[in-house]
């Protein structure tokens, strides 16, 4: 396959290139024509931004035991759409992915997915042979506060785990965010924060966030405020809770000052009968949140680079993942077409996610992705899901 007239970032800039594709991977990134086609596909981009296929590192997909919330297909083609390639699941599932046979099965049910998926690794107070056992994950994800699940473990645990883990995935909030660098420190291992949502927390990771930790934040705190609560009701309802609109200025003044590394959508969908009914915590976000940066972009409050940084390479280098995060020769053929002129409201009846709902409803967005190509093939093209050919991510650098 053939991707003509296309523009890529190279060095900050966007740069006219052709990019071949030999089978799953990128062979060929040129300026000059590509001639040397004998059977395959062309696809003329007219001109069009291809970004490196993007990495959520923080999805719930549900599988197993919450299906009538979300599943592997489903969350895929919904991730498909909002022009994410990859996902990594986290293991509050039911059963929650505590041991190495659990996450085999896992394995199974996730090899339905359209777009690549890795998974994070759960921890409980008794579960340590198993995470000294487990290979092939993004990390081992730690609850240090109660939300969906029940995960939550003590400190005591807490440090069991980061000793024995490469990379923890931690959900701290407040107090707890500074628990988590303190413990971390105590090891040599590498601390990714999920969700990090206050100004609080913001300042005190200024000040001490070293090398061997990382930060996310997700476009609901960085696009809702509490102000919209009232408005959204059980639908605003997610764990860290929406913040002030200083604490929301200060996760914007974050990502210039490079304190925030990733944004991940902590995409946790729920159906819209729970939601009325008890208003369990948590958001989908798969769809919705590549729009909301590329409408940042031309709002001029984030560059393209920016989102390229926060969405595609850095993940890939956090969690290690192979030959994904940038559009380089060699590099596995994950792209993401984005139109930066394509005007469109969020409407419901339009998402692919099994909960059926946004928090973002009706938004008019400028810039979304019109194109998928997961593994050299086209997943999303404007609407239509055509070719599924994902796999589980590989590990290994650094
Ligand atoms: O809002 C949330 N929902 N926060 C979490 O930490 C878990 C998630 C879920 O799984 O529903
Ligand atoms: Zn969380
Ligand atoms: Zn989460």
């Amino acid at each position: 396959m053939i991707i003509k007239n296309c523009k890529i970032l190279v060095d900050g800039k966007l740069k006219k290139v052709n990019i071949q594709i030999n089978g799953s991977r990128i062979g060929k990134i040129t300026s000059d024509e590509i001639k040397d086609i004998s059977d395959g596909e062309i696809i003329d981009l007219k001109g069009k931004i291809v970004l490196p296929g993007l990495i959520d590192p923080h999805v719930h997909f549900r599988e197993p035991g919450l299906v009538n919330k979300e599943d592997f297909l489903s969350g895929s083609l919904a991730a498909a759409k909002g022009g994410i390639t990859t996902v990594l699941d986290m293991p509050n599932t039911v059963p929650p992915t505590l041991t190495v046979k659990l996450l085999d099965d896992k394995r199974k049910l996730a090899s339905k997915s359209v777009v690549n998926y890795g998974f994070h690794f759960g921890s409980s107070k008794n579960n340590l042979p198993e995470i000294k056992k487990v290979k092939g994950v993004a990390s081992v994800k730690i609850f240090m506060d109660l939300t969906t699940g029940d995960m939550k473990i003590d400190d005591k645990a807490v440090l069991d785990v980061m000793r024995n883990s490469k990379v923890v995935t931690v959900h701290a909030e407040g107090e707890n965010v500074k628990k988590a660098v303190s413990l971390i420190n105590k090891t040599k291992n590498h601390l990714y924060l999920c969700h990090i949502s206050t100004k609080q927390e913001i300042d005190y990771l200024r000040k001490n966030k070293a090398s061997n930790v990382s930060v996310e934040v997700t476009p609901h705190h960085l696009f809702l405020t509490t102000k919209d609560e009232k408005r959204l009701k059980a639908y605003g309802k997610m764990k860290p809770g929406l913040k002030s609109h200083e604490d929301q200025e200060a996760l914007w003044q974050a990502i210039k000052e490079g304190i925030v590394d990733t944004v991940g959508t902590d995409h946790a969908p729920h159906t819209i009968e729970e939601k009325e009914k008890n208003g369990p915590y948590g958001v989908p976000g798969v769809e919705t949140m590549l729009p909301l940066l590329l409408d940042a972009v031309n709002k001029k409050r984030l560059s393209l680079a920016d989102v390229q940084r926060l969405c595609c390479e850095n993940p890939a280098s956090i969690f290690g993942i192979k030959g994904k995060g940038h559009i380089k020769e060699g590099y596995d053929a994950d792209l993401t077409v984005v139109d930066m002129n394509k005007i469109e409201k969020v409407v419901s009846d339009k998402l692919l996610t099994k909960s059926g709902w946004s928090q973002f409803e009706g938004k008019l967005l400028k810039g979304w992705p019109v194109m998928t190509i997961v593994n050299g093939n086209i997943v999303y093209d404007n609407g239509l899901v055509l070719d599924i050919k994902a796999k589980e991510v590989k590990y290994g650098i650094s």
